[in-house]
């Protein structure tokens, strides 16, 4: 058994975070995203991953290697120009020998993985989609089934005539090598627009794994900021997430930092500083009179005193000068100088 991760997209929704940092390895509670992926792989018994990559691929082989260092084997596919979700898997081809699990680069998920292997051997599907119900699914792909649980309609970002159910496609899959030949080779093909539609034009055996667990794809500032509040919150569960590093009892007076905000290493905090509900990454520097609440800041960021950061993203290496309020919803690229006094 193999599996494949789509991790060569631009991110282009969360930009400008992924201008320098892919979509696939932006820290999650300061751990690369990738991470988790990889644990969930090697919870479904998974031995060896193919990342399919295209934008910034360099990135993030530096970081993983030959998978040695998480205890798994990575091999890469690299797309010069990229395929789409579908040109991807072909791309791999020839590591695709056996039956395959994919998963979208960008969604976290407590799935229980061997438990849609299971399914999928037992009824001898030949694709197996995992589905999970949203409140509004015209972001994703919909995702109709049948009462014996096959899937019956895939609808990529339906229209708002199309909504028939509120099943949406997670991003992750168990394909059989089989899939390989309806598939084009060396152009743009789409798993959503292409195979999964003509899998079913075909009467091949699609099933359903309907998701009661948690589940967000992590591609946008919104949901990227929601992934942090669950795991601050205990929704998601994951060893990944990156253990708090302040001495809480050595905080200099007045300084308050909830108890689940999650503080990476090296960071040096002035007095008067309020942190709740939010992430820092290692390396920061918080003046005196800051509040950080409901935020997430990647590392090596000066915040200079009595500014005010609340529901907001930082990327790396800022300077916010002080007293700057940056209020629900902004999100800054790295090595952005805002001046003093500043409102966003
Ligand atoms: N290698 C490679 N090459 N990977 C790609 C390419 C490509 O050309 N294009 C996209 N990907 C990767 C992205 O990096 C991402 O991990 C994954 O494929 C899905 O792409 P997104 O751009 O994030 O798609 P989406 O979120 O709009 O929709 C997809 O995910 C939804 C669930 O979150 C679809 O699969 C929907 O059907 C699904 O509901
Ligand atoms: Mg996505």
């Amino acid at each position: 058994m193999k599996g494949l991760i789509l991790a060569g997209g631009k991110g282009t929704r969360l930009r400008p975070l992924t201008i320098n940092t892919p979509k696939p390895i932006v820290p999650v509670a300061n751990s690369p995203f990738l991470l988790y992926q990889i644990d969930l792989m090697q919870s479904g018994g998974i031995e060896e991953i193919i990342l399919s990559l295209s934008y910034q691929p360099r990135k993030i082989e530096d970081l993983l290697k030959d998978g040695s260092d998480y205890g798994t084997r990575i091999r890469y596919a690299v797309e010069a120009n990229p395929l789409g979700t579908g040109g991807a898997f072909k791309n791999a081809e020839e590591h695709l020998d056996s039956t395959t699990v994919v998963f979208n680069g960008d969604v976290l998920t407590s799935i229980d993985l061997s438990a849609v292997l299971a399914l999928h051997r037992e009824r001898g599907a030949v694709a197996t989609l995992v589905l999970t119900p949203v409140d509004n699914p015209s972001a994703y792909g919909l995702v109709e089934t049948t009462p014996d649980g096959l899937v019956r309609r895939f609808v990529e970002k339906p229209g708002p005539n199309e909504i028939t159910c509120n099943t949406i496609n997670a991003g992750i899959y168990v394909l059989e090598p089989s899939v390989l030949r309806y598939m084009p080779k060396g152009e743009p093909y789409s798993f959503e627009r292409g195979l999964f539609p003509a899998l079913l034009e075909n009467k091949e055996l699609v099933l359903a794994y309907i998701l009661d667990k948690y589940w967000i794809d992590i591609g946008t500032p919104k949901k990227y900021l929601e992934v942090h509040h669950d795991i601050l919150a205990g929704r998601f569960v994951s060893r990944r997430v990156a253990p708090d590093h302040l001495d809480r009892s050595a905080l200099p007076a007045g300084t308050i930092v909830d108890k689940k905000s999650i503080i990476d290493s090296d960071v040096r905090i002035g007095s008067g500083v309020r942190i709740e509900n939010s992430v820092i990454g290692r390396n920061c520097k918080i003046d005196e009179g800051v509040q950080i609440i409901d935020s997430v800041v990647w590392s090596g960021n000066t915040i200079d005193t009595d500014s005010r950061i609340v529901g907001s993203l930082v990327g790396k290496g800022c300077y916010i000068g002080r007293s700057v309020s940056l209020r629900a919803g902004v999100v800054l690229g790295d090595k952005t100088v805002v001046t003093d006094y500043s409102q966003l």
